[in-house]
């Protein structure tokens, strides 16, 4: 089999150097170079270099030298083809075939850069003619200057469905719509994708078109419009303006993640030539990690509206995971619904750096966002907000990490709760709504959908409706487990009213008042008659804590069903969250083929596994 020089070439730069050679050696950035001690002999102070934006490495002491797939084949004693093939599926490349066509796909993706390139030419060439006055004019009007126009290479696409098509009609018309730049429906004839709207090219991290992104002129729907994905095109994997941010972050070590390329552009021109955009997509994994490797601590500055915030809680979540000492994201805020062209254009880049530098780090903005998601009135409130916070830290991998993100989690809540005595929590948190009840059916999503969905689910629905069955006929045992109770009530989903209202009966009424009969005539007085009908409509759940007392009372049987009992509440509790976790680490891995993903992936199967086992043999019991 050949392999293309352009589609090694592309494999290569998909690979980051530092990251391979990271897992076998500690390597430390040094500059726009990183240092290690080398691999490949033996010494004390570190003489080995790898240089990403080149793609190679090289040491100073033993002379060794060369790219990724020499690095698999000499340090990991693997053969070409299967150092090829261990690097292109972390690439998320397939290896092409052993036939002629393969061969010939290889040669199309060379001539994909080509199209791109013609297409960029062609577009910056409208917006100078008589056509693109009016995109000429909007560029004004929104303040871009000649030089910015010039340097980000914007142009304008006419509008009309044969503007590009016979532009580059002596280009192969398959090649065209294949880049996306052409779109064919069924049979009829391909025509532009891009009409009317300002055009800006979309760069890999050395620069070359392989994508575009259309702005409309003034209004119309959709505002934006991107190319597809295409062979050279990964949204997920691409960030805009990578290739001048990465050499601009080195000289402010700063770099941020802002939602529009326009916000790139404006940003640029004024001053602040370190910032890169996502395309349109939530930000991934992989994204995520390429910012890590120009700076420790990224920041998000994303719009201050719902779909923005929401943004910013789905990278927070996504880099959780992935956290290791020293690397965090922090996250701006900017003034009044502002995004950042608004900003530097009403108020200057100084106000903009002002932002910048009030940066709140991760765990901030997890404990404002969460402080602000949900009333904080009863005590099950604010367990509530205890058990959300702890659930994103329970998603930290590293566990030096989750251990400190848990200490100050616990520490922040009892300073906020059971700190100073005249700070209400009423006051001191801020709330929607009439605060009075749960709010769950309308507040923003948050984060703990997930879990949420998984308690939904008919295993996790059956545990539930045993417990909670299990506290009707015993409650004496709502006391005992209030705390892991009302962690809960949040994740109860159809029963959390009835859960609610049990707790608040145990906090309220004396235990010998509190009989199984006297419990529902409570229930029905709140209007939960319902609750309980739906409670009882499938039957008692087979488990022994689901069974009446019996008169006299067998303290031996008792004091069996209230282990069962207390099994069952830690497996109704963490089965979700083991679910969860497991469907995070599998989407993850399905990303990134990493061994430690697929190892996590295993142990959490095996973990939930057991707990499946535990819920059967307690069935069996029952
Ligand atoms: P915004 O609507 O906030 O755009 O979308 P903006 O950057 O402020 O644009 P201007 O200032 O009105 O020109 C932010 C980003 O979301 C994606 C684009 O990547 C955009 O930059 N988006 C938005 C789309 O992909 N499609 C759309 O229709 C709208
Ligand atoms: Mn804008």
């Amino acid at each position: 089999m050949t392999l293309s020089p352009q589609w090694l070439d592309e494999l290569r730069s998909r690979i980051t150097l530092s990251t391979l050679i990271g897992r076998h050696v500690k390597v430390q950035r040094a500059g726009r170079e990183y240092k290690a001690c080398c691999p490949f002999h033996n010494e004390k102070t570190p003489s080995f270099t790898i240089n990403d934006d080149k793609g190679f490495y090289h040491c100073f002491g033993c002379g060794a030298h060369g790219d990724a797939i020499r690095f698999m084949t000499d340090h990991q004693g693997l053969g070409f083809m299967d150092a090829v093939k261990e690097l292109a599926a972390e690439a998320g490349m397939s290896v092409p075939a052993p036939d002629p066509r393969a061969a010939r796909q290889a040669e199309a993706k060379a001539s994909l850069h080509d199209v791109c390139q013609a297409a960029q030419d062609w577009f910056v060439a409208q917006l100078g003619s008589a056509a693109g006055e009016e995109a000429r004019a909007y560029l004004r009007n929104r303040g871009l200057s000649a030089e910015t126009i010039q340097r980000f290479g914007i142009g304008f696409a006419p509008d009309s469905r044969t503007g590009i098509k016979s532009a580059l009609g002596h280009l192969d018309e398959d090649l065209l719509i294949e880049a996306g730049l052409l779109i064919k429906v069924d049979d009829k004839a391909p025509y532009d994708r891009f009409r009317g709207r300002i055009m800006i090219p979309i760069r890999d991290p050395r620069g070359r078109v392989i994508a575009f992104g259309g702005r409309i002129l003034g209004q119309g729907e959709p505002k934006y419009l991107n190319s597809p994905d295409t062979p050279l095109f990964d949204k997920g994997r691409t960030l805009y303006n990578l290739h001048l941010a990465a050499p601009a972050s080195r000289q402010s070590g700063r770099v941020v993640v802002v939602e529009g390329y326009m916000d790139v552009i404006a940003l640029a021109q004024a001053g602040f030539g370190e910032c890169v955009a996502p395309l349109g997509t939530a930000l991934t994994e992989h994204q995520i990690e390429r910012l890590w490797k120009m700076v420790d601590r990224p920041l998000l500055c994303f719009d201050g509206d719902n779909a923005g915030q929401k943004a910013a809680m789905r990278a927070a979540s996504r880099a959780l995971p992935l956290l290791k000492p020293g690397q965090s994201l922090g996250f701006v805020s900017l003034p009044g619904g502002q995004d950042p062209d608004d900003l530097v254009r009403a108020s200057g880049p100084q106000a903009f750096a002002t932002c910048l530098e009030q940066a709140a780090g991760l765990l901030d903005h997890l404990w404002s966002h969460e402080l602000a998601a949900q009333p904080l009135t009863s005590p099950e409130d604010r367990a509530g907000l205890k058990a959300r916070l702890n659930a994103h830290a329970d998603t930290i991998a590293d566990g030096d990490i989750k251990a400190l993100y848990r200490r100050e989690i616990g520490q922040r809540f009892s300073d906020l709760f059971f700190g100073a005595r005249a700070t209400s929590p009423a006051r001191a948190a801020p709330q929607r709504g009439s605060g009075k009840t749960w709010q769950r059916r309308d507040e923003p999503v948050p984060p703990s959908e997930e879990l949420r969905a998984f308690s939904r689910q008919p295993m996790s629905d059956l545990i539930v409706r045993g417990v909670i069955t299990g506290l009707t006929l015993r409650p004496a045992l709502i006391l005992k487990h209030s705390e892991a109770l009302s962690e809960f009530v949040t994740l109860a989903d159809r029963w959390a009213d009835l859960l609610d209202a049990l707790l608040d009966a145990a906090h309220h009424n004396a235990p010998h008042a509190l009989d199984p009969s006297s419990l529902m005539t409570i229930l029905q007085s709140k209007g939960l008659a319902d609750a309980v009908g739906r409670l009882k409509s499938g039957g008692n759940p087979p488990f022994s804590f689901c069974t009446s007392t019996l008169e006299p009372v067998d303290p031996l049987r008792e004091a069996r069903i209230a282990e069962d009992f207390a099994e069952a509440i830690e497996v109704m509790i963490t089965r979700p969250r083991l679910e969860a976790a497991l469907q995070d680490v599998t989407r993850r891995f399905e990303n990134d083929m990493q061994d430690s993903l697929f190892l996590e992936q295993q142990q959490l199967r095996a973990r939930k596994e057991a707990f499946d086992q535990r819920l059967i043999e307690l069935t069996e019991r029952g």
